[in-house]
């Protein structure tokens, strides 16, 4: 049995997904939240799974901070540690801790739109298509090697709200997938690549453009 911690800040809809994924050898040890307010946190204990919550607020420094979340995280001996929507910045020496065993996902495809703003930032540039990232973490924000990722076509009309809704959708579909891949142990990196184990033959994750795209 494989242990998994979530990390949230907020509504945690993508934590939910995994957690209704329920995937064979995978235990959710413990969801976790900088924010007190976390709503995703009440969804989690109502499920029986343990919660707690890091205050980032209570912390002077980021490594004072980083340094106090490992320690609850650690308490639970993860396998691996999901970031889903947790929103702030880590420190290396804590994304150097759980190398590795960290993956993230990130509303763009990237490595285009890393950061904060995403949509918007990709209606800007006018993208005929967006979409959606699984990667590890490694010190540099967004970079570390792509699992899995899903793409959305940007429609007329787009606003912000309406393209986070359409990648949503994707996210809640590609994230307990590439937990799921981690869980069986069919993820191997080498060097900025992922491959997966036993893949069928095809695409590991996209939706079609709608027809006369
Ligand atoms: C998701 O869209 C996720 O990709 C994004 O925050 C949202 C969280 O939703 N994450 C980031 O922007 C990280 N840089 P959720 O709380 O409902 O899962």
């Amino acid at each position: 049995m494989k242990n998994i911690v979530i990390l949230i800040s907020g509504r945690g809809s993508n934590m939910e997904a995994i957690v209704r994924a329920a995937i064979p050898g995978a235990r959710i040890a413990a969801v976790i939240a900088n924010r007190p307010d976390a709503a995703g946190l009440a969804f989690a204990a109502h499920h029986g799974i343990d919660t707690r919550v890091v205050d980032h607020k209570a912390y002077p420094s980021r490594e004072a901070f980083d340094e106090a979340l490992a320690a609850v995280i650690d308490g639970f001996a993860p396998d691996l540690v999901v970031l889903a929507g947790f929103m702030r910045v880590l420190t290396n020496g804590f994304v150097e801790h759980y190398a590795g065993r960290l993956l993230n996902i990130h509303p763009s495809l990237l490595p285009s739109f890393p950061g904060l703003h995403t949509h918007q930032r990709a209606l800007e540039a006018g993208v005929r298509v967006a979409g959606t990232t699984v990667h590890f973490v490694t010190p540099t924000l967004d970079c570390g090697p792509i699992v899995i990722q899903a793409v959305v076509p940007v429609l007329p009309g787009d606003d912000e709200a309406a393209l986070a809704a359409r990648v949503l959708v994707q996210e809640h579909r590609i994230y307990p997938q590439a937990v799921r891949w981690f869980v069986e142990g069919r993820l191997s990196v080498e060097g900025h690549r992922v491959a997966v184990l036993d893949e069928a033959p095809g695409p590991a994750g996209w939706t079609v453009p709608p027809t006369g795209a």
